[in-house]
């Protein structure tokens, strides 16, 4: 593996980590077995491959030749894997821009999107496993008639839309066979937040111009890694342990500026994923080395209730030498690496568990390693914690409830 995972700073003795080896090695072969419901990501980075990646790309090309803009309409699962590897990762020169809608509830924010769909030639994604989610149904109902406007009629706006959902279940399915949609699957056995190396986000990545090729190579190198089954199996070790020793939060912390969303991603992987039966750790995001100037001083003398994840690129793209000053004659990375350290040691100095994830550079490949061995620790470390990591009831209640109001 080309990504470097350093657990040995969270003050958890390698004696307790061994003592669970055995269980957690067990969750990580009953997720291999093909016979727990909702694993299908655990084959993703190699079952997109083949036919699926062929029509991947065959459409991302007709949407980057026919439009100026691609819209995707989306939430949750639907949209933070394909938001956060726009953000994080280069282009090749034939992208074009995604916007994403139908993941808030902001008149402002539609309104901003919907002029730039005025002006450019617009595409749209609509993506939704169960077809019926509010958000993106109404996103889906207020942009059709402005495509319908903008290109004559409802069959010349259907040809604009292409859905990506279920095989068989949903509204969105049924509207999209009605209409005439183009359609991609979202594999009946794989979650929201596991299916970031399906279409779902491989379409929206491919039209900005990631290579995802290389992004399911570096997601089927990790898989068939063994180096990568004892690092996800110790990364989720120390999580739980941590959380029976009483720690509450997990503290992301990003310390480059592209890799924001990554953190949402995470945020939703791991606290839809662990948060139930009164447990698991809190997830929450900072960004270095911004937010150490703001929490810096709560992390170092507040409430000791949280462990670090550090997700740290080694190397950046180009480097810039600083001309002048009392730092002169370093560069940023330089800077940045002695940030990084000076926070570890500050950290752990007073007692703080700290797991850092290095990615040698920020690339596609290396983007899809952290990605699939992300989902993996995600889900051993709720599998060890007595609770399925593919369910969501806690997310269907809130939906439940506001739909009671809505009607
Ligand atoms: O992980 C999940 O299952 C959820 O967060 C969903 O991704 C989110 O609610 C959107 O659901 P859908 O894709 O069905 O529109």
């Amino acid at each position: 593996m080309r990504i470097k995972i350093i657990t040995e700073k969270t003050g958890i003795e390698k004696s307790e980590i061994l003592a669970l080896r055995g269980e957690a090695g067990r969750a990580l072969d009953r997720l291999w077995s093909g016979s727990e419901p909702m694993t299908g990501w655990v084959q993703a980075p190699m079952s997109s491959r083949g036919e699926l990646l062929e029509r991947v790309l065959a459409i991302s090309d007709i949407i980057r030749n026919e439009a100026e803009l691609l819209v995707v309409l989306g939430i949750g699962g639907s949209y933070l894997g394909a938001k956060a590897a726009i953000e994080a990762l280069p282009k090749f020169e034939r992208g074009i821009p995604v916007r994403f809608l139908g993941f808030n509830l902001c008149s402002d924010y539609y309104l901003e999107t919907l002029e730039e769909i005025k002006n450019k030639k617009t595409m749209v994604c609509v993506v939704s496993k169960s077809g019926n989610t509010m958000e993106v149904r109404t996103a889906l109902e207020i942009i059709k008639p402005v495509l319908e406007e903008k290109y004559g009629s409802a069959e010349a706006a259907a040809r604009r839309i292409l859905a990506i959902t279920d095989a068989k279940d949903g509204s969105l399915r049924e509207e999209a066979e009605e209409m005439g949609y183009t359609t991609l699957e979202i594999p009946r056995d794989i979650g929201g937040r596991y299916s970031v190396l399906t279409a779902a986000g491989l379409l929206p990545m491919a039209v900005s111009g990631i290579d995802i090729r290389e992004v399911l190579d570096g997601a089927a190198d990790c898989a068939n890694s063994p180096e990568w089954d004892g690092d996800a199996v110790d990364y989720a070790i120390s999580r739980f342990l941590l959380q029976e020793k009483g720690k509450e939060v997990e503290l992301i912390e990003l310390c480059h500026s592209r890799l924001n969303y990554l953190g949402e991603w995470m945020k939703q992987l791991y606290g839809e994923s662990e948060g139930k039966n009164g447990g698991g750790l809190m997830p929450s995001t900072l960004v270095f080395s911004t937010d150490l100037h703001s929490m810096g001083q709560y992390l170092q003398q507040g409430r000791q209730i949280f462990m670090e994840t550090m997700v740290i690129v080694d190397k950046p793209v180009r480097d810039i030498p600083i001309p002048a000053g009392p730092q002169a004659g370093k560069t940023v990375r330089d800077l940045s690496a002695a940030m990084v350290s000076g926070v570890v040691k500050a950290h752990r100095t007073i007692g703080i568990p700290v797991v850092e994830i290095h990615l040698p550079v920020l690339d596609a490949y290396e983007y899809g390693q952290l990605l699939y061995f992300l989902e993996t620790t995600c889900a051993i470390t709720a599998m060890l914690s007595g609770v399925n990591p593919f369910d969501q009831p806690g997310v269907e209640s809130y939906k439940a409830e506001m739909h009671k109001l809505l009607d």
